[in-house]
Parts: structure tokens; C-alpha cells; sequence
């Protein structure tokens, strides 16, 4: 599987090349960037560790790699800068991401391809790349609220000093503020996290609210998330690579799951060689069921905005 990661040059991006290096699973690995110095750095870095990695072809390139890859990764985008409002970002991100998707276009995606967008808002990202690429909306997916599942997990097991891997806690709907904390499934070594030694109401709030701030947090402290990002990245690049249908929470156009319709957000979904093969209405508690469907209407706004004279 050939994978193209726009935005290779940068932070993310270059995080998402090195997962998928180290996971040793797709062929070949094509680092995009408007700044190609920067693509071809990160591309020549990578190789470097070919002999000890895998057997992969890893190389810096323009939009001509995009015809002939599998799965397109978008990662450019614009950081806030510190006195900007949320939406003066999406209106800047959204024409750079409209560019992007004219430069894919332009270039030829090959009509099997996935995309599978990362650049924030990327909810609204999400539902304007299956809008406007000539692919069914199946193939293009968001990373969505993986990334917060992952952290949630992680917060949860560092606090009860369980193993990270096996807690399994979800967070659906936004990858923004109104993103909805699953806990009527959450487990630890298949017990109910709730009766788990330690866990309480209050470690729940606390937890979640942490998670809910880690990219401002990360971004704070660091400027921006790399590594857990690039294992999000690879979790989704990897399920298509082989297929295996793994449940992920990640974003894709809503036809009716949690009785949610025309905006793009995560839903437990089944994720195989040509993107979102299911996904899984499991039944939630009905404030958690709320609380997705209020996710849903704060997207649909924010849609609205941004699509107006668009
Ligand atoms: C994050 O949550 C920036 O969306 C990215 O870290």
C-alpha cells in the first residue's frame, strides 16, 4: 500500500511518517509539503533507519504522488496564533484545505484511494473533502476522535496505574469541545471501569477534562501533538492495510447512525482497505446519546458558517 502524507514536512506529519516506518506495514511511504525542503528532510531522516525498519520505498514528492498512492493523509494546516477566534482559523484552514483538495484533484486520485484527513477543524475538513473529491463518501475518513480515545485511555490507565492497552474507554461525536465521553462501555481488562480500585466520579470529571484539554495542553508545553497523532494516524493507515476491519472511532459523513445525518463526526466504525467498510449504532445512555446529538448540532452550525459564500 503507497501512502502519501501531505503536510510531511511538518510536525505531525513527519510523526505519522515514523509510525508507519516503525509499524513496517504499507510499501511505500511519499512525503508531500509546499515546503520540500523540509518533505525532503523528513523523507531523507526516515531513510536513514530503512536498514534497521523495514523494507519500504520512502521518497519526498509532489502532487504527481497522489495518483498513485492507496491512501492520501492530509496534515497541512495553520496553527491558531494567540489572539485568534477558533472560527478566524477555520476560515484561514478551510481555504488552504480547499486548495488542497483542488491540488488532489488535479493530480488524479486513484478511484479505489482513501483519504484520511487530520488537518483541524477536521471534522468540517472531513465533510468538505467527501463533498468535494469525486470518491464515494465511504473512502474518506477523518482521524476524528481517535486521537482523544487514545489519550483518554492513556489518562485513565496512568491514573489507576492500570496497563494503557487494556482499558478500553471511547470518546465519539466532535474532535472539538463537544466531543462526548463514552463511559456505559468503559472496561479495564474487561471489568467495568466504574467498580475498577480507584475510579471514582470525581477521577471521571477530572480525567475527562484532561483529555478534553490535551491538544491545548500539548500545544502549550510543546507547540503541538506528534507522536500520539502519528500512532492515531498509523492505527487507521494499518486497519486499511490489512483490511481488518478494526471498530475505530474516527469521522466520516453521517447517513443516519445515532439518528445524525449531514455533518461528519466519530461513530464506532469498521475500518478496512477502502475506508469506512460499517459502523456500529451501539447503544449508549441516553445522556450519552444527547450529548452526541448535541455534538452533531454544534458541527452543523459551525458548517453552516463556514459554508455561507463558500
Ligand atoms: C490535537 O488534538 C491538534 O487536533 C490536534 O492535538
Amino acid at each position: 500500500m503507497k501512502i502519501s502524507i501531505i503536510g510531511g514536512g511538518g510536525l505531525v506529519g513527519s510523526c505519522a511518517g515514523f509510525a508507519l516506518q516503525a509499524g513496517g506495514l504499507v510499501r511505500e511511504i511519499a512525503m508531500l509539503d509546499v515546503n520540500r525542503e523540509a518533505a525532503e528532510g523528513q523523507a531523507l531522516d526516515l531513510l536513514h533507519g530503512a536498514s534497521v525498519a523495514a523494507d519500504q520505498v520512502i521518497r519526498a514528492g509532489g502532487y504527481e504522488q497522489v495518483a498513485t498512492s492507496d491512501c492520501v493523509c492530509i496534515t497541512a494546516g495553520l496553527r491558531r496564533k494567540p489572539d485568534e477566534s477558533r472560527l478566524d482559523l477555520i476560515n484561514r484552514n478551510v481555504d488552504l484545505f480547499l486548495s488542497i483538495l483542488g491540488e488532489m484533484s488535479q493530480a488524479g486520485l486513484k478511484k479505489d484511494a482513501t483519504v484520511l484527513v487530520v488537518s483541524n477543524p477536521v471534522d468540517i475538513l472531513t465533510y468538505l473533502a467527501a463533498q468535494r473529491l469525486d470518491l464515494p463518501p465511504a473512502q474518506v475518513l477523518g482521524l476524528g476522535t481517535l486521537l482523544d480515545t487514545l489519550r483518554f485511555r492513556s489518562l485513565i490507565a496512568d491514573y489507576l496505574k492500570a496497563p494503557p492497552t487494556q482499558v478500553s474507554a471511547l470518546i465519539l461525536g466532535e474532535h472539538g469541545d463537544s466531543m462526548v465521553p463514552v463511559w456505559s462501555s468503559a472496561t479495564v481488562a474487561g471489568l467495568p471501569l466504574e467498580k475498577y480500585p480507584g475510579f471514582s466520579p470525581h477521577a471521571a470529571a477530572e480525567l475527562f477534562n484532561r483529555t478534553k484539554g490535551s491538544g491545548a495542553e500539548v500545544i502549550k508545553k510543546k507547540g503541538g501533538a506528534g507522536f500520539a497523532v502519528g500512532l492515531a494516524i498509523a492505527e487507521v493507515i494499518h486497519a486499511m492495510a490489512l483490511d481488518s476491519r478494526r471498530v475505530l472511532p474516527v469521522s466520516t459523513l453521517q447517513e443516519g447512525c445515532y439518528g445524525v445525518r449531514d455533518v461528519a463526526f466519530s461513530v464506532p466504525t469498521e475500518v478496512g482497505r477502502h475506508g469506512a467498510a460499517a459502523r456500529h449504532e451501539v447503544e449508549l445512555w441516553p445522556k450519552e446519546a444527547q450529548a452526541l446529538r448535541n455534538s452533531a448540532g454544534v458541527l452543523r452550525q459551525t458548517l453552516e458558517t463556514v459554508l455561507a459564500g463558500r
